[in-house]
């Protein structure tokens, strides 16, 4: 091949690559694209407030605050709490334990999910479409039983698809906590099914009890 050809061919080449590299998004775009998904998921869940209900407490210096150790884990699988306590005929309609894991009214009692990204006790195995259909039509795993209150899935609902995808996104990347989270109570459950520790939570003083239920 004459030099002429060679570099023409060569030119060719690298008006292709450049081409081909103008049109089609790299693989640093696409990072990028990840890395802003993850960015605005952490923002929604930092926002709304997630781990108010999805994660175990420890009492900072302003009162209860998310244990970053167990960070969207939900309610503690060891913190086996007693019967749940009976309300008197009046307006008080629910109780809640000392770290807001664990929920009882009409309902039955709730624990909240873990939302880490561990395969046998949180998220792992969920994918997107799963957690999207979750909050959308309200149903466990998007498919099973009705999820119960508080989970404000119904406000929730109406955030787009694509937050929705993001919060995902960003839950994905988490440190998975090993916490098995126990199934809900039926409201018809006998009210003894339970024994040991208390609701109130062992490490938290009165004051900070009722600070750590929301007005
Ligand atoms: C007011 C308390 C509260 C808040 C705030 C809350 N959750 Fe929940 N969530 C719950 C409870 C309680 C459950 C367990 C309900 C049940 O077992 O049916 C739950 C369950 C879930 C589930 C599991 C659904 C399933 O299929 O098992 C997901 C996913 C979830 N929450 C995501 C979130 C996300 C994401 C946020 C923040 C954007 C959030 N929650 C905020 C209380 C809350």
């Amino acid at each position: 091949m004459s030099t002429g050809k060679t570099v023409a061919l060569l030119f060719g080449l690298l008006l292709a690559a450049v081409l081909f590299g103008a049109l089609s998004p790299s693989r640093d775009d696409a990072t990028r694209l990840d890395a802003a998904r993850v960015e605005r998921g952490r923002y929604l869940v930092a926002s709304i407030g997630c781990a108010d209900c999805h994660s175990p407490k420890v009492v900072g210096p302003n009162g209860p605050e998310p244990d970053m150790t167990r960070f969207l884990a939900g309610h503690p699988e060891k913190d086996v709490l007693p019967a749940r306590p009976q309300l008197p005929p009046g307006p008080w309609l629910a109780v809640v334990s000392a770290d807001l894991t664990a929920w009882s009214g009409p309902w039955g009692i709730s624990y909240t999910a873990n939302l880490t990204p561990d395969m046998n006790t949180g998220i792992g195995i969920w994918t997107e479409d799963m957690f999207v259909k979750a909050i959308k039509t309200g149903r466990h795993m998007g498919v099973s039983r009705p999820i119960l209150p508080p989970m404000p899935w119904p406000f929730f609902r109406n955030l787009t698809e694509e937050d929705l995808g993001a919060i995902f996104a960003y839950l994905r990347t988490i440190p998975p906590v090993h916490n098995r989270v126990p199934e809900p109570v039926e409201p018809s459950a006998p009210s003894t099914h339970q024994t040991s520790e208390v609701w109130t939570g062992p490490d938290l003083d009165p004051a900070i009890r009722i600070a750590a239920v929301p007005v």
